[in-house]
């Protein structure tokens, strides 16, 4: 098979893309041909050495993938040779090949291709997860979507306008703004200058949604009206905001953390209840997912470079 492989910790230029051995056929487990591997942050932060986990290289990143199941180990009762299919694989998922657990999988419904399959559950999980678990969205609020071209971020407008909520998009560039449009927010705000004031732009809202931090989510956090949640979803930024307790008690709002990857792993049932919802509303056309920027597996670099550098609209998938 064929396969990135990460030798040594460093930034994306340290991968190479080699030929190895096949997995082999295991009990308990299946083989996938991966038609399409989803490229996210953590992959990069995996190969910087920079995440919570820090796997000893050789090691090949990919944390999520969508195939054809080729071979079924022994007592694999989950699915059959042939079926459509998505995992969550932690690492190993760019790669032609993966072995993956048989309770580890989920099937495709018709209505996604394997790209948007293989891009599916970190930012739609994390989506749903966020604004109706922790977040306590309701139909009828008024959410304002940070990075709202961004994989999450048009993620959040999809998921939050199927639960009803009225969604503005902040995205850097019109490219960007004509995306989170398309995905449904009902207006666009162009985040490039350095001070934004949301509160004027909005007329306020009810949930503040921050994949990016550093210096708007501040100004972000004083759009909101009364009882209004701030919810802190990540630092592509790079800079965790310092966010003004004073503002935090006037007007009774909250700030609310979500780490959907932690709770997931802790609550295997509920995730699966919560992606098998997901993908129901996706089969059925009430989610509608943006088609993801494609890269051949041999242009790992450039993957993870133009996602780095900002240059992608939704998200990124690798073709073996
Ligand atoms: N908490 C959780 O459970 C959870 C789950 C999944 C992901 N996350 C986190 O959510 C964040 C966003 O993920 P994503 O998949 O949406 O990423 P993404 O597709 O790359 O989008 C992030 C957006 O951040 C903005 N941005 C601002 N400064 C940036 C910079 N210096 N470099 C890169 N982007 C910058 C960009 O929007 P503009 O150009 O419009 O500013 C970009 O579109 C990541 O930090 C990820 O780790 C958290």
């Amino acid at each position: 098979m064929r396969a990135v492989v990460c030798r040594e910790l460093g930034p994306p230029e340290v991968l190479s893309v080699e030929d190895g051995p096949d997995p082999l056929e295991v009990a308990g487990r299946v083989i996938v041909a991966v038609e399409a591997a989803g490229v996210n942050y953590v992959d990069a932060l995996f190969v910087a050495g920079r995440y919570q986990i820090k796997p000893e290289p050789p090691f090949t990143p990919g944390s999520e993938i969508a195939g054809r199941v080729v071979a079924v180990g022994e007592g694999v009762s989950e699915t059959s040779v042939g079926d459509r299919v998505l995992a969550s694989v932690g690492l190993g998922g760019f790669a032609s090949l993966v072995s993956v657990g048989g309770s580890q999988l989920a099937h495709i419904p018709d209505a996604l291709d394997a790209p948007r399959a293989a891009t599916f559950t970190q930012s739609y999980c994390t989506a749903l997860f966020a604004l109706r678990d922790r977040a306590r969205m309701r139909s009828g609020e008024r959410v304002l979507v940070l990075g709202g071209g961004g994989g999450v971020g048009l993620a959040m407008i999809d998921v939050a306008r199927w639960l009803g909520a009225e969604v503005i998009a902040a995205a850097s560039s019109v490219e960007k703004r004509e995306a989170a449009l398309a995905a449904g927010a009902v207006a666009a705000i162009d985040s490039s200058p350095d001070a934004v004031n949301f509160r004027e732009l909005t007329g306020g809202v009810d949930l503040v949604i921050d994949p990016i931090g550093g210096h708007h989510s501040g100004v972000a956090l004083r759009a909101l009206w009364e009882g209004g949640r701030f919810v802190v979803i990540g630092f592509a930024s790079g800079t965790i905001p310092m966010l003004p307790a004073n503002q935090v008690l006037l007007r009774n709002r909250e700030v609310i953390g979500v780490d959907w990857g932690a709770w997931a792993l802790s609550h295997g049932s509920q995730q699966a209840a919560l992606l098998s919802e997901l993908l129901d509303a996706a089969g059925s056309g009430a989610l509608r997912p943006v088609a993801p920027e494609r890269f051949p597996l041999d242009d790992v670099t450039a993957a993870l470079n133009a996602l780095l550098g900002r240059q992608v609209t939704g998200k990124v998938a690798l073709i073996p």
